[in-house]
């Protein structure tokens, strides 16, 4: 019999401090349903979720879809116990008038992959707001990712998934609409060592000597100095690659490179990596910017990018112990 999403969070919410994130992820849910919705039937209004429609605070393309997801889980937080919204989309942080949480969120993960039908995502990170925020909530967003409260991510594929924490383990539930809800599919357990690896190669010739050298010996397979052989995959839709890797192990890097702009990598530290790195560490694995644990990492602001590497913890040791020699 399946546990429902229904009564795990009423156990979450058995710890007081974790009441009203409880009923806010249960909102932030009902916001995914209407995206999954949207992306099923493939058209908004007069426009096509994967046509342009302007750019967002990190100058890339803002996809139709991108718009519609913000303004669902922006709606979600606003209805529930969010003081502070800080959004891929939002150029600055909306601060609402009452709430206790900070939202750093993704509301669209993969949005080059919406015309192709692959699977996408959101991806939402609670802090805490303390009294000294007060006067500034979006300082919340300067906290550690240490001090996340939860943290999870939506996966719009082939089923609509949920993956979360409240700092307990990780779980999966899947939406069941015929049930009405979603329910407890997993607990996640990263194996420790693994043969998969997810990088776009085609950056190759921009990464560090540590970086290349580490994905020059996985290629080399068993007629190199790791002696064994390795599989590549790559989605370009970073849920996908995180859920593949929390259900079979694996390694992902999304190093710093030198194109302009990428020289603290392409994924942002508040809303991509922190979530993630949350979800990892309490499935078993590691997450680092390369050789620093992501959650120790200080914020610069809202839309700052790092360097993010996770997975098996053995291969996220490894990659660091490359990076070291290198640059020693
Ligand atoms: P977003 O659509 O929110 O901008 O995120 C896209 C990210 C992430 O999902 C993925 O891992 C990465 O971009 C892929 O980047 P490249 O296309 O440069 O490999
Ligand atoms: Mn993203
Ligand atoms: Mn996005």
């Amino acid at each position: 019999m399946f546990i429902s999403f229904e009564d795990y969070l009423k156990d979450v919410a058995a710890d007081p401090s974790l009441k009203q994130v409880a009923e806010t992820i249960a909102r932030l849910s009902e916001a995914a349903i209407e995206v999954q919705r949207a992306i099923s039937v493939g058209r908004i209004t007069k426009t096509t979720h994967g046509d342009n429609s302007g750019q967002n605070a990190s100058g890339e393309t803002q996809k139709a879809l991108d718009v519609f997801a913000d303004e669902a889980f922006l709606r979600a937080a606003k209805s529930s116990h969010v003081l502070v919204y800080g959004s891929e989309e939002q150029d600055v942080p909306v601060v609402f008038d009452a709430g206790s949480l900070a939202l750093a969120i993704d509301p669209l993960d993969g949005s080059s992959n919406i015309e192709t039908n692959i699977s996408v995502g959101t991806v939402f990170s609670l802090l805490p707001v303390h009294a000294s925020h007060k006067e500034a909530p979006a300082e919340a967003f300067q906290q550690l990712g240490k001090n996340q409260l939860a943290a999870g991510f939506f996966i719009y594929g082939a089923q609509l998934l949920l993956v979360m924490t409240v700092g307990a383990g990780t779980r999966t539930f899947i939406h069941i609409a015929e049930q009405g809800g979603f329910f407890l599919l997993n607990e996640m357990n990263i194996p420790v060592t693994s043969r998969e690896y997810s990088v776009n190669a085609s950056n190759r010739r921009y990464w560090s000597s540590g970086i290349a050298r580490y994905i020059k010996d996985v290629e080399a397979g068993e007629d190199g100095p790791r002696g064994r052989n390795f599989g590549m995959r790559y989605v370009g839709s970073l849920v996908a690659e995180a859920y593949r890797i929390l259900q079979r192990g694996g390694v992902f890097l999304y190093p710093a490179d030198q194109r302009a702009g990428y020289h603290e990598g392409r994924l942002r530290q508040l809303y991509e990596a922190n979530p993630i790195a949350f979800c990892i560490e309490q499935a078993g694995g590691s997450a680092t910017d390369g050789t620093t644990r992501i959650l120790n990492l200080a914020p610069k602001d809202l839309h700052a990018r790092t360097p993010l590497v996770f997975g098996s913890q053995s291969e996220v040791e490894t990659i660091a112990e490359y990076i070291h020699v290198r640059s020693a």
